[in-house]
């Protein structure tokens, strides 16, 4: 029987144990995405404090893929030795760590002086009228942000799929144990798979196969770059709407979602982070925990390889029991690990009460990540 003190292996990397800290973008980077004095304090902590692996916040490939100020970046060489100190302190304190990837998208926060705004912030949106140089699938405005991208070329596509592959030869390079690609939440890769913002018509569209060729594209551009059994983790939504998982209003259903994650392990992932919605970590979130863990036991029945459910675990006894019983690795958790990020080592310690962590979205509002009970 698995249990949460086990190690998890995922290709090469073998964790300490099955909690792993899911990508939390703490927005405290330097405006290039530049580690700071702060960031390696909270690493440290999460470290210390027992995780099996940290996934880092997101970090964006391309210069103008920024998703939100204080991201970390890795787009450029610049960054090829910048990471060593921060996955030599993972590594000091027996925490694997890998570096979340991704491109924004129209659902970036931009400044209203972003240089990547073609138009004013209160000028008028329309869908069909580019207001952002930022790429998408087709130029549809964002519910939320009011940016409608710039729709993308093939050569912009292909283009694309090398930067994340050079992204991960950078996140190796700095001693990174793996990378996850973010196929989730509403950023680039996981519009293309949405019938509600893809709508081209060439072949990176139409069917669920051309939603889901860039996604497979990027997979496969990393896995070519960082050689075989290296881990590479995608983090996939399990549908696009919490009330609607057969995707019937034109975004991504469950059936969807689990064919495309058998297409990304073919085309060289060897882990499935299960998520979901336009932003899992939403007070939208359903009531109870944990909100994936039924379509993240289905992944493990059909996949040959590790599965990693993420959003809502609070409480070791329903950790362990879904572990023992629905063939997944491993368990995400973001924001119990803000609140207290030493939460592994004190259950480990027998002191088993659940995380305290009530998803008051203090957290997400502001910059740094601070939590209301922590104070
Ligand atoms: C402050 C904050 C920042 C986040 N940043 C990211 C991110 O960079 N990448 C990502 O995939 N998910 C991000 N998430 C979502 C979490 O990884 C996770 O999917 C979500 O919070 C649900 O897990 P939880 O219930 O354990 O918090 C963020 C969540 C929070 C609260």
């Amino acid at each position: 029987m698995t249990s949460l003190f086990d190690e998890m292996r995922i290709g090469t990397l073998t964790a300490r144990n099955r909690i792993v800290r899911s990508a939390t973008a703490e927005s405290l980077a330097t405006p290039a995405g530049c580690l700071t004095p702060e960031l390696l304090g909270l690493y440290g902590q999460l470290a210390w404090g027992g995780v099996g692996i940290i996934i880092t916040g997101y970090m964006y490939v391309t210069h103008d893929g920024k998703p939100s100020e204080g991201a970390l970046g890795l787009y450029d060489d610049a960054f090829l030795h910048h990471y060593r100190c921060l996955t030599d302190l993972a590594h000091e304190n027996g925490a694997c760590i890998v570096a979340q990837l991704v491109y924004g998208g129209s659902k970036s926060k931009l400044a209203d002086d972003d240089t990547r705004r073609l138009a004013p912030a209160d000028d008028p949106v329309e869908d069909g009228v580019s207001n952002t140089s930022i790429l998408g699938a087709s130029a549809i405005a964002h519910p939320r942000t009011g940016l409608v991208p710039t729709e993308a070329s093939t050569e912009d596509l292909h283009a694309l799929a090398q930067a994340f592959g050079q992204a991960a030869l950078r996140a190796r390079a700095c001693g990174f144990d793996g990378v996850e690609v973010h196929v989730a939440h509403g950023y680039l890769l996981s519009q293309f798979l949405s019938r509600r913002f893809n709508v081209r018509e060439d072949e990176y569209g139409q069917t669920l196969e051309g939603r889901a060729r860039l996604p497979l594209e990027c997979v496969r551009a990393v896995r070519a770059a960082v050689g075989l059994e290296w881990p590479v983790l995608v983090k996939l939504n399990a549908c696009d709407d919490w009330d609607d998982p057969a995707g019937t209003r034109g975004g991504l259903g469950e059936d969807e979602s689990a064919q495309v994650a058998a297409w990304l392990v073919a085309a060289g992932a060897n882990c499935v982070d299960v998520s979901g919605d336009w932003h899992a970590a939403s007070k939208d979130a359903p009531a109870g925990e944990p909100y994936f863990a039924g379509f993240g036991a289905w992944l493990a029945r059909e996949l040959d390889v590790p599965i990693i459910v993420t959003g809502g675990w609070r409480d070791p006894r329903t950790i362990e029991s879904h572990l023992a019983s629905d063939g997944i690795a491993g368990v995400g958790m973001s924001r119990p690990l803000i609140c207290e990020p030493d939460l592994p080592r004190r259950w480990k310690s027998g002191d088993v009460a659940p995380s305290p962590c009530t998803g008051c979205g203090i957290c997400q509002k502001q910059i740094g990540v601070p939590c209301a009970l922590r104070e």
